[in-house]
């Protein structure tokens, strides 16, 4: 949800500063936006240089081939997701203030912005737009005006402003600087050599630099071509250690696929393998990425909360069924949303666990904060470096999937299932419940995943060549029992998400509980198999779902572990993953829904790596 850029050089005026921003709005493309603009710092001391257009980024780069901005020296750029107000032009950021000499780009929601904008229209302030960082602009251009420097303005106004924001400006008389300020909103600093960056994720600036600087909750940053200065909301400098990202640009470049998605759908064996790389020292402790929990706080803990949202939440459900079957603790799932908002109890003895790949979902944000106000400890399950979350999580375990570009999540998905399994087996560990050949059983198990991964990919044109034949149908639907559960929720999600078909996916057990009436002749229906190894009754009560679905007319589409030939006889078309451990199948199975719904997409020639309405990281609650 809004991508945010910031550039500064010592050069020359010259186009680079307005490039650099283009380029990481391109690739903070992402993020989900419906409107964008560039603003530049130009020779002229009065005015800055601003073009914005509605829509996406090449009417942008459109309106800049027609009418060209001055070349600068230093330039912010955004891409905007709609809140206060549509996706038009005027809405579009950057916005003007102090007659032109300030741009103010913003990420977030300013909640007391009717009272602010009452005040400032009192004053004889004429807004432009209908936009709440309107208000955050003609704030900043009053302190300016009393004479105070940009960052010191900025500052002055962070004071005043509630809500959730990342708030970039410029001002013309200030043309080597780049003002930054940021509560409850994602911005980070790029750190370059005789010019500075920053960016709503790293993404923004990584063909650049590779070393980066954390802003933290209600910080003020000022980048100039040779310095960082980032001091707390009253004035005072904050020193901090910069850190190297871990991966370089080609991670966040399609790799030869036609689309993100479909790079990162092929990226998971990798997901996976890295997730577990090194994970375990010789005593068989898990190791963090950051922070701690005390082993006691662990070992006294009797009840585990996973607060999520979308994908995210389905990889804490599958979760839960290993981590109670291996530690025999209580775990309940929740959507970070409903979480804090029903008065849950949690306690001290709640491990709260925060599984989220941008790391900045508002909502789960919100939800671990609420955790931590009652006491209970919180691990963190991320995949962004430096995230809210991760930091601050009690302690954090990062997911290793690298950069997830494509709006639906796919990598993210199995590292996250990774990373939670790797929780349970050391909180197994660590209370007893497993003897330690038990453990080294387990991290096989996981160990022997990405190249079963890799088979499933190597071997998946059937489910892609059916894919493509369904492109009029109109629901979907998708069963699953035990771990197979959330496995059809996220493979419906998915062909939610990517190709706009009404899809649900339900607990196998359940369908006759009322979903059952919504099968009629030809309905698909994809069912996600349990292995006959596994325990016997549980793969012949989901043949006796298929069969109820068949018998009412339904097309039926089983995943089945390799050599399940009894599937045949229930399905039109049986989909074949390697055989696993039951615990390990969602790691697998889940391949060729996430596959189905891409071609799907594809075929109804749809968008797949930014979908339609919806935002990567949804940083408004
Ligand atoms: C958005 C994305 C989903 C994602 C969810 C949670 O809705 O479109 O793909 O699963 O947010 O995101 P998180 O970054 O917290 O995992």
């Amino acid at each position: 949800m809004c991508g945010i850029v910031g550039y500064v050089g010592s050069g020359a005026p010259g186009g680079r500063p307005q490039g650099v921003v283009m380029s990481g709005l391109a690739r903070l493309e992402y993020r989900g936006y419906d409107s964008a603009g560039i603003a530049v710092v130009t020779e002229d001391t009065e005015r800055v240089a601003m073009s914005k257009k509605a829509g996406k980024l090449v009417n942008l780069e459109k309106e800049l081939a027609e009418r060209p901005l001055a070349p600068g020296t230093a330039a912010i750029g955004h891409t905007r997701w709609a809140t206060h107000g549509a996706p038009t032009d005027a809405n579009a950021h950057p916005h003007l203030a102090a007659g032109g000499r300030i741009a103010i780009i913003h990420n977030g929601i300013i909640e007391n912005f009717a009272a602010l904008r009452a005040e400032l229209l009192d004053e004889g302030v004429e807004f432009l737009s209908e936009t709440d960082t309107e208000v955050a602009g003609h704030l900043l251009a009053r302190e300016v005006d009393r004479g105070l420097s940009l960052a010191d303005a900025m500052r002055a106004i962070t004071r005043r402003l509630e809500g959730a924001f990342t708030l970039l400006a410029v001002d013309a008389r200030e043309p080597r600087s780049v003002v930054g300020a940021r509560r409850n909103s994602p911005l980070v600093i790029g750190l370059g050599e005789g010019e500075n960056f920053l960016g709503s994720d790293v993404v923004a600036f990584i063909e650049h630099t590779r070393d980066a600087l954390e802003l933290h909750q209600d910080e003020v940053v000022e980048i100039t071509p040779d310095g960082v200065t980032i001091t707390d909301i009253r004035g005072l400098v904050v020193e901090r250690e910069p850190y190297h990202v871990d991966w370089d640009a080609s991670a966040a470049q399609k790799g030869g696929f036609a689309t993100f998605m479909e790079k990162e759908i092929h990226d998971q064996p990798t997901a996976v393998a890295d997730t577990l790389r090194g994970r375990i020292d010789e005593h068989g402790r898990l190791q963090l990425d950051g922070g701690m929990i005390h082993e006691t706080i662990l070992n006294s803990i009797d009840k585990i909360i996973v607060v999520a949202c979308g994908t995210a939440a389905y990889a804490g459900l599958v979760g839960r069924y290993a981590i109670e079957h291996w530690c025999r603790i209580p775990v309940e799932v929740e959507l970070a949303h409903e979480f804090r908002y029903r008065d849950p109890v949690v306690s001290v003895r709640t491990l709260v666990v925060a599984i989220s790949q941008s790391g900045e979902t508002m909502d789960t944000i919100m939800a671990v904060r609420h955790a931590q106000q009652q006491g209970a400890p919180v691990i963190a399950i991320v995949n962004s470096q430096g995230s809210t979350i991760a930091r601050e999580a009690d302690a954090v375990l990062y997911t290793r999937a690298g950069p997830e570009i494509a709006v639906a999540s796919t990598k993210a998905f199995l590292a996250q299932i990774t990373a939670v399994y790797l929780l349970g087996i050391y909180l197994a560990e660590l209370r007893g419940n497993k003897f330690p050949d038990e453990i080294e059983s387990l991290l096989d198990q996981l160990d022997a995943i990405p190249a079963k991964i890799q088979r499933v990919l190597d071997t998946s044109e059937p489910i892609r060549e059916l894919a493509r034949t369904m492109a009029n149908e109109r629901t979907v639907l998708f069963l699953g029992r035990h771990v197979g559960c959330p496995v059809a929720l996220e493979g419906a999600l998915k062909l939610k998400e990517l190709a706009y078909i009404h899809a649900e996916g339900f607990a196998a057990g359940e369908l006759k509980h009322g979903p059952i009436a919504l099968v009629e002749e030809g309905q698909p229906v994809f069912i996600v198999l349990p292995s006959p190894r596994g325990r016997e009754s549980l793969h012949s009560k989901v043949i006796s779902n298929v069969q109820e679905v068949r018998a009412r007319g339904a097309r039926t589409f089983v995943i089945a572990e390799e050599g399940d030939k009894e599937a045949e006889n229930y399905a039109e078309q049986v989909f074949y993953v390697p055989s696993a451990p039951v615990l390990m199948t969602p790691l697998l199975s889940v391949v060729p829904l996430q596959l189905f719904a891409l071609e799907l997409a594809a075929a109804k020639g749809y968008d797949v790596d930014q979908p339609r309405n919806l935002a990567k990281s949804v940083t408004v609650e």
